[in-house]
């Protein structure tokens, strides 16, 4: 098979499903570069909070939106974002982040600011000169890169994500977050059509990584 130049890979699940850490060893293992989306979500709720903009007001949040300028940081292969030039630490993993994120993701203005942004994602790849790009969260399978050559969905029963969260020692209702990300009306939650589906229920974090890798390696002619 001819190696194609430039790979896209969609991870999709709900909370703390084991999205972010199988793509950051592909992106590794590929030489690809990873987005991890959640954190974009977060690092956007935790500006608003931190201009004390709740989701409820509407024009709050367009006039935050407006004034927000977004750009890119590579460390290592994690593209991570910047709002005005600064990097928003470990409060976007803060229990209040937690809280307000799925209601500041149902906005359909915040959703579309961020489709740009992520979209852009694979021009800085290649750019970079990554071989492609690796990107988790919740619509990317379906709305992103309803193309992406690679589509997996990642599901573990609630109370194991949860489980795993308190072992983080964090705080985190993912039911209640699926629930809310699953039934808005923007970009919900979902398997994406011919997306590889797994339950890693009871599978280790590895066992998960070489489901998805054995995918890539193959059709890459990579063994
Ligand atoms: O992956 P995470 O738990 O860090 O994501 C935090 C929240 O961000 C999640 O509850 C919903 C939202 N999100 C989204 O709506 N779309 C994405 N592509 C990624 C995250």
């Amino acid at each position: 098979m001819k190696q194609p130049l430039f790979i896209i890979v969609a991870i999709d699940g709900g909370a703390a499903a084991g999205k972010s850490s199988t793509a950051r060893v592909l992106s590794e293992r590929f030489n690809l570069m990873h987005a991890d989306t959640g954190s974009y979500f977060r690092a956007l709720t935790a500006e608003m909070l931190r201009r004390g903009v709740s989701p409820g007001d509407l024009p709050a949040v367009r006039a935050a939106l407006a004034d927000m300028k977004l750009a890119t940081r590579i460390a290592s292969r994690s593209a991570l974002i910047e709002i005005g030039g600064r990097l928003i630490g470990s409060e976007i993993r803060s229990p209040e982040v937690n809280a307000a994120v799925s209601h500041f993701a149902a906005i359909p203005e915040l959703r579309s600011v961020l489709l740009e942004y992520e979209r852009g994602q694979a021009a800085v790849a290649r750019e970079r000169g990554f071989r492609g790009l690796v990107m988790d969260g919740r619509d990317i399978g379906t709305v992103i890169f309803p193309d992406a050559d690679f589509r997996f969905f990642l599901h573990a029963d609630p109370a194991e994500r949860a489980r795993r969260r308190e072992k983080e020692g964090e705080r985190d209702a993912v039911a209640e977050r699926d629930r809310i990300d699953s039934s808005r009306k923007t970009a919900p939650l979902a398997c994406p059509a011919g997306a590889t589906s797994i339950d890693s229920t009871h599978m280790t974090l590895q066992q998960v990584i070489e489901r998805m890798a054995s995918s890539l390696a193959e059709a890459l002619g990579q063994t």
